[in-house]
């Protein structure tokens, strides 16, 4: 009973003094007891920041979380059995014996021990020179690209975006009431002819293995798009995404190696040689850039987790990181070739593949069929077990076509096994073949 009054004394629902009696205090509100959650339907709409209505006018894509088929070529899913588990595991708990006493934040531009890791990793795997002062540790290249349109667009500037490209990054930069202007992609990447002459903030590239297409773009491209970065004072956002992946030739090295000028923002993740469940990745900054940033980073969500960062140096600095992805390599090729001859032996003569030559994912064209009928292809053979995508939601200015075009499917094969890669563009042939071109 004591306890009780102590309670309502506690809530300021009872006054009490010594050697008084206890009162009720007033005014005492009285908020109707709730059984529920509000559920806020039926009220008037929230007010909103004007980003949060920017927000709400551009369109997402859906996640691809329905329910899972057999033999799903789900781009940007890795396989859990491909993780460097033991590995892993050690270096994690190495670390976790080896904290100290008191737990405080710490720097916003990660652990020195992984941007040390970081910088010999990058000189090494993709002929990046930078100080390890450059590198800011964010929470996968997500964050990086919305720490770049924060940072360095207002609303009514202009950035360079490619036509098809990676749209969850449009959006982001999109959200700033940034002008996009889109820049069409062949397979060699970025058509640097097409690069507009006007004052640009930025452009957003994937030069070691565009997104979705698959070109990766060459030397004489690659010192077009500098030199137009240096005439218009713009920012070049490198999304290195998948660049340790080329097959049957050594990777490309980043554009960032042959920027004279400091203009390329390069952005690293390791979301594919080890899991996007890490939300880890990297940005290697040109030094003006890194307080700002650093400053970000730190109104955002202070720093990456620590002990991730840590037992990913000790992989790193211990060599286990750069075996992992020359294995996963290997494996990847692997599913890659079957992939490659599944298709030409199982699918009509008239499908082809475009970006093969690196990367985790291909595109397949059928040219008989529209973009028009990519949905309804994808939903067949999701009712046949097999999930595949469709390239056109990749495009900008979907409105300003008139006439459709080739119909065009992304397919990822890193989660995959041989044997499922086989049995599901086998499954695939008999849906289009119910449905599609013959
Ligand atoms: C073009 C591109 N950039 C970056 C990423 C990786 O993003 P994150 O590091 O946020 O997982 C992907 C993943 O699919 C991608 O396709």
């Amino acid at each position: 009973m004591t306890a009780a009054y102590e309670q309502l004394a506690a809530e300021g629902y009872l006054v009490t003094s010594i050697g008084r009696t206890s009162r009720i205090a007033s005014p005492l509100a009285t908020p109707s007891a709730r059984s529920t959650p509000p559920s806020g339907c039926g009220q008037t709409a929230p007010v909103l920041s004007e980003f949060a209505r920017r927000l709400m006018g551009i369109g997402m894509p859906a996640l691809p979380h329905a329910a899972p088929v057999r033999f799903d070529f789900l781009y940007g899913a890795v396989a859990a059995r491909d993780f460097p588990r033991l590995a892993w595991r050690r270096a994690y708990q190495a670390e976790l014996m080896r904290q100290q006493a008191s737990l405080y934040y710490a720097p916003p531009e990660g652990d020195e021990s992984l941007r040390h890791a970081l910088q010999g990793y990058l000189r090494r795997a993709r002929g990046l020179i930078c100080k390890a002062e450059q590198i800011v540790v964010v929470h996968g290249s997500q964050q990086a690209i919305d720490l770049c349109a924060r940072l360095l667009l207002d609303a009514g500037d202009a950035f360079v975006f490619e036509d098809p490209g990676y749209l969850i990054a449009r959006r982001c930069f999109e959200a700033t009431g940034a002008e996009c202007l889109a820049v069409p992609v062949d397979s060699e990447g970025l058509d640097t002819a097409e690069l507009p002459e006007r004052n640009v903030r930025l452009a957003y590239v994937t030069p070691s293995h565009q997104f979705p297409l698959g070109g990766i773009l060459p030397i004489g491209r690659r010192l077009a798009l500098l030199q137009w970065a240096q005439r218009h004072g713009a920012w070049i956002i490198e999304d290195d995404y998948d660049g340790e992946f080329r097959y049957g030739q050594r990777p490309i090295d980043a554009l960032q190696s042959v920027d004279p000028d400091g203009r390329v923002i390069y952005i690293g993740t390791f979301s594919k040689a080890l899991s996007p469940q890490l939300r880890l990745g990297y940005l290697v900054l040109p030094p003006e850039l890194v307080p700002i940033f650093r400053q970000a980073k730190r109104l955002n969500d202070r720093h990456a987790p620590v002990l991730e960062q840590r037992a990913l140096a000790a992989l790193i600095e211990g060599g286990i990181y750069e075996r992992h992805i020359r294995r996963m390599r290997r494996e990847n090729e692997r599913r890659r070739a079957a992939l490659l001859d599944a298709i030409a032996h199982h699918l009509p003569k008239e499908a082809h593949v475009s970006g093969a030559a690196a990367g985790l994912h291909i595109v397949l064209w059928l040219p008989s069929m529209t973009s028009r009928d990519e949905a309804a292809l994808v939903a067949s053979a999701r009712s046949s077990g097999v999930g595949i995508y469709p390239v056109t939601p990749l495009f900008a200015d979907l409105q300003s076509r008139t006439s459709p075009w080739a119909a065009g499917f992304i397919l990822g094969y890193a989660s995959l096994t041989v044997e499922q890669i086989q049995q599901g563009i086998l499954a695939l042939a008999s849906v289009i073949a119910q449905t599609g071109p013959r």
